[in-house]
């Protein structure tokens, strides 16, 4: 099992995550799933409510990854708005974006109430109100693509909340739910199906060919399919991980009194925009949780959430009614070149192997196209989808161009940081207890990282993808890379690939 010394999400105070015992020796499958995150577990349900033996494996519980740390706005709106999707994507591209989005929401929503699973599931609105760089021409021009996509969207005077917001787009039949819950639902029904689900595997290897396969450390799934569902796929070195870029992103809870803002999704439309919504606390009648995230940042380049969590509460305060703020907590996302996930076969051609990657802000919903589209594929079938969300694909417009080139310039230059010019401290004694730091040792780079009693562990600072320096994340206490988002606990094990090994060990350790 990994560390779990990570912030603690709303969602996991609320619903613990369900458990799972780990697969030894050897199994045969249908359909091997690795990651038991929303995009794994809607792929594993789907697949086996057709009748195939799916075997699902996860070296955290169901739900431990980026699943069980999102807010759970469930969107066709775009965070990357129609109007910029179009430019990119073109008039028919848009359309199928809205159409696979908007099937998304409506889909789990059906899953919910075809299998019982009460996840606190509702249809609500969502609403954009502009943020200060935006003038009421942006809600216009959006409005127009939007409409030319498919969806139900109107411009309003303001929004139902509780300060002065100016004037919005009104998404209708938009959703929200309870993640863990509605995971732990579709664990149960694929079980019921006759599927396996292993958790505390870590898979260190996937193989294509006629039989596919998923190892790792004394267990292995032999299979007709394997489905990369890691977040960050771990069996491609390369390709897909210079087309997404990681950022971190913040969330603060707070309690409101029950009526103050009415349930609804809404974000304002800055480039690292705020995310609010609400959540219920179980058995509490005079209040509830509401959620607002934001304060973005490209992964292992900032260490600064004190100051982040403290301007998400300021913006806050200045405009809902909120009690004092008692969660806080940070999750990753994978913002794609493009602005659309890469879900489909594997790019790097492995035979019957799947992935389902590039997130971004609205990766529940890409997570249930995932389990929809790959088991079309697998299945043999035709999904009008499949172009628009080819790993594989090459889009070439300008914005897209633009993230691409600015992304891996970023990567490049973090490899300047090899360079033997000195680390975060000086020395191993200025390291306080419960923090890290990255130490010059000769020609290494260490990650030293000092526990609450004082005693120091190390390991390489060399991320054991492709070679980048890690940094450390204080908040999440994981030593984070900057150049394609894996992530490492104190002790060095992975907590996020692409990178598949720990940190190496330093003697001593
Ligand atoms: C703070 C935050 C807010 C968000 N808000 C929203 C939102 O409002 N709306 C929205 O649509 N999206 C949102 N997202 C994005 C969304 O939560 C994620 O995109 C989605 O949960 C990803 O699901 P996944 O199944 O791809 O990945 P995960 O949930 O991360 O699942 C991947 C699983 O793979 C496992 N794994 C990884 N490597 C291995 C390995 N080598 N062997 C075995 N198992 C492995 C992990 O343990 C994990 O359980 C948000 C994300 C964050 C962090
Ligand atoms: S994640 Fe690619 S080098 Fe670290």
């Amino acid at each position: 099992m990994k560390s779990s010394e990570r912030s603690v999400s709303v969602w996991e105070t609320t619903h613990p995550q369900a458990e799972f015992p780990p697969l030894r020796g050897v199994a045969e499958a249908d359909v091997c799933v690795v990651g038991a995150g929303l995009a794994g577990m809607t792929t594993a349900y789907l697949l086996a409510r057709e009748g195939k033996k799916v075997v699902v494996l996860d070296d955290n519980g169901v739900g431990g990854g980026e699943s069980g740390q999102t807010t759970a706005h469930l969107a066709s709106a775009q965070d990357d708005f129609y109007h910029v999707l179009e430019k990119v994507h073109g008039e028919e591209g848009a359309k199928l974006i809205y159409q696979s989005h908007q099937a998304a929401v409506d889909r789990i929503g059906e899953i919910a109430t075809a299998e019982g699973i009460e996840c606190d599931y509702q249809h609500v609105d969502g609403y954009y109100f502009l943020g200060p760089d935006e003038t009421p021409d942006f809600l216009q021009t959006e409005l127009e693509a939007a409409r030319r996509a498919g969806g139900t969207v109107e411009i309003v005077e303001k929004l139902p909340v509780p300060f002065d917001s100016g004037p919005g787009l009104r998404f209708s039949r938009q959703g929200e739910f309870h993640p863990l819950k509605y995971l732990e639902g579709l664990a149960r029904c694929i079980q019921r199906d006759g599927g396996r689900i292993h958790t505390g595997n870590h898979v260190l290897e996937v193989e294509g060919g006629s039989t596919a396969a998923a190892r790792g450390d004394g267990f292995e799934v032999r299979a007709g399919a394997v489905v990369v569902a890691t977040n960050s796929p771990i069996n491609d070195r390369l390709t897909i991980h210079t087309k997404q870029a990681p950022y971190r992103t913040y969330v603060i809870g707070a309690r409101v009194p029950i009526g103050a803002v009415p349930h609804g999704l809404y974000w304002d439309t800055q480039e690292h925009y705020h995310y609010v919504r609400l959540a219920r606390i179980p058995g509490d009648l005079t209040h509830e949780m509401l959620v607002v995230g934001g304060e973005d940042h490209k992964t292992g380049h900032e260490n600064d959430m004190q100051v982040r969590f403290d301007r998400l509460e300021a913006w806050t305060r200045a405009r809902f009614p909120i009690e004092q703020v008692t969660l806080r907590w940070s999750g990753q996302v994978l913002e794609p070149m493009d602005f659309v996930a890469f879900i489909g076969r594997d790019p790097g051609g492995q035979e019957n192997v799947y992935i389902a990657t590039g997130d971004s802000g609205q990766g529940m919903t890409h997570s249930t196209i995932a389990g929809i589209l790959i088991s079309d594929l697998v299945l043999g079938r035709p999904n009008p989808w499949e172009k628009l969300y080819d790993p594989k694909r090459k889009t070439i417009s300008k914005d897209s161009m633009k993230e691409f080139t600015v992304e891996n310039v970023d990567v490049a230059v973090q490899y300047t940081d090899l360079l033997p010019l000195g680390g975060d401290v000086k020395s191993a004694e200025e390291i306080a207890p419960g923090t890290g730091a990255v130490l010059q040792r000769g020609l290494h780079k260490v990650a030293a990282y000092r526990d609450e009693n004082g005693k120091l562990h190390e390991q390489s600072a060399i991320c054991t993808h492709l070679g980048c320096v890690v940094q450390w994340n204080g908040l999440e206490r994981s030593w984070d890379c900057p150049c394609h988002g894996s992530r490492f606990a104190t002790d060095g094990a992975v907590l996020n690939g692409p990178a598949p090994y720990p940190l190496k060990k330093l003697e001593g350790e």
